[in-house]
């Protein structure tokens, strides 16, 4: 159905829409439900019809590779449980369960304050930081390495190739060749990496993911070398490129939105659900593919077996058919007694966030923090963000902080 309207994709990109792409997708949300990309696949723009298809085995992810990465073979990359569908995926996430474990995520809560706190009155202590560099990367980044058993003298080398990976999960067609060249070199530069940290982890075992893999036995099933490999990278990278933004976009919601800061320094108990609203709010990921394993219906459409979706996370986010107030940044809206729909930001059904405990963990922490130990937290410039489409996120927040 043809509506005037441009594909919103590509106006992601323009430097006007990226600071602020909800104009845009409550235009076209309001206008259709399902919007053709242009390229193969098709926008999906509200919050039923997007937790639907994510909520719904039939809707293979297996096929993001192949409609967004056309040329990845040739690398003979390896594939993440994030891109399987059952059994191959209930599998490996199953195993993987086994060594990423709740116990493990709720041990790191003194480090996660140690540095949530270390970060702040250093940034205090500055007056004004950049806030992406001071907080944003390095929290999650430290975190993440510590838990998968990156030593600290490796933590430069993430911290150089996570962006080139992150922009990588981009279509091709919106890469530069150079970024294209970059993720590739990246992603064999990790793939080296890890394969040199297992052999070492599993001759000397430590307290870490990598070691815990290494050991995971279920009814004689265990991970082969390559399956640690692959689940090695996700966890980093899915790990860290996503929380980095759900802190730089919190951070940027709580400057412009001070009275929500001040509504968990008197209520401490907000910090939980205010990662859930900061998540809802202005999303980490802003999309993601599934393709039709069987002919399927969604609201009035029919799709054929291989046809294939972009799900509008952050436009399903704001649908004000699901959210009232909608486009309101509310600290309070997930601590309400009142049922509040569920955001999409850690996606729904199979392939829900395997990292959401660390993430909330990690932000109530922060947000804890911050809140009882400021008292300003205001913009010191323009905040700057990263070209990204799938995942939105800041490369630059100037902050001034009392
Ligand atoms: C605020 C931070 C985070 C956000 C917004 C986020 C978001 C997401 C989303 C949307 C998905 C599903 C993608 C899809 O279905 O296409 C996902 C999957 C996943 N995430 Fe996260 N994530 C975050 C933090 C983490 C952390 C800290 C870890 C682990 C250390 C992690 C590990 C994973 C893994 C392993 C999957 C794949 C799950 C599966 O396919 O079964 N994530 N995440």
């Amino acid at each position: 159905m043809s509506t005037g309207l441009e594909p919103v994709v590509f106006d992601a990109f323009a430097p006007e829409h990226r600071a602020d792409p909800y104009p845009r997708y409550a235009r076209v949300r309001e206008a259709v439900p399902f919007l053709d990309s242009g390229f193969g696949v098709e926008f999906v723009t509200r919050h039923a019809e997007c937790s639907q298809i994510l909520s719904e085995t039939r809707w293979s992810h297996q096929d993001e590779a192949t409609l967004f990465h056309p040329e990845a073979d040739r690398l003979n990359l390896p594939t993440s449980f994030l891109w399987m569908d059952p059994p191959d995926h209930t599998r490996l996430r199953g195993l993987v369960s086994k060594a990423f474990t709740p116990k493990r995520v709720l041990d790191l809560v003194p480090r996660i304050t140690e540095l949530a706190t270390g970060m702040i009155d250093a940034a205090l202590d500055a007056g004004e930081v950049e806030a992406i560099e001071a907080i944003a990367y390095p929290l999650p980044l430290i975190v993440v390495c510590e838990l998968v058993g990156v030593p600290p003298e490796d933590w430069p080398m993430v911290h150089r190739v996570g962006p080139g990976l992150a922009r990588g999960f981009d279509p091709d067609r919106v890469l530069s060749p150079a970024e294209r060249q970059a993720r590739d070199d990246n992603t064999l530069e990790l793939v080296a990496y890890f394969r040199d940290l297992i052999t070492k982890r599993l001759a000397d075992p430590r307290n870490d993911v990598v070691s815990a893999l290494g050991q995971v036995h279920e009814q004689g099933d265990t991970l082969t070398e390559h399956e640690m490999l692959t689940t090695c990278i996700t966890l980093l990278i899915a790990g860290h490129e996503t929380t980095v933004n759900m802190v730089g976009n919190g951070l940027l919601a709580f400057a412009r939105h001070p009275e929500q800061l001040a509504e968990i320094r008197r209520r401490p108990e907000l910090a939980a659900p205010a990662v859930d609203e900061i998540l809802r709010y202005d999303s980490a990921v802003h999309m993601t593919t599934r393709t039709a394993r069987t002919d399927l219906v969604v609201g009035d459409r029919t799709f054929a077996e291989g046809e294939s979706v972009c799900v509008l996370v952050g436009s399903a986010n704001r649908d004000p058919r699901a959210f009232d107030r909608p486009d309101e940044f509310d600290v309070t809206r997930y601590a309400s007694t009142a049922p509040t729909p569920r955001h999409l930001g850690f996606a729904l059904g199979i392939h829900y966030c395997m990292g959401a405990a660390l993430a909330r963990l990690e932000g109530e922490i922060l947000w804890v923090e911050l809140a009882r130990r400021t008292r300003t937290l205001e913009l010191a410039g323009d905040p700057v963000y990263r070209p990204n489409l799938l995942i939105r996120g800041l490369k630059e927040l100037p902050l001034r902080i009392s």
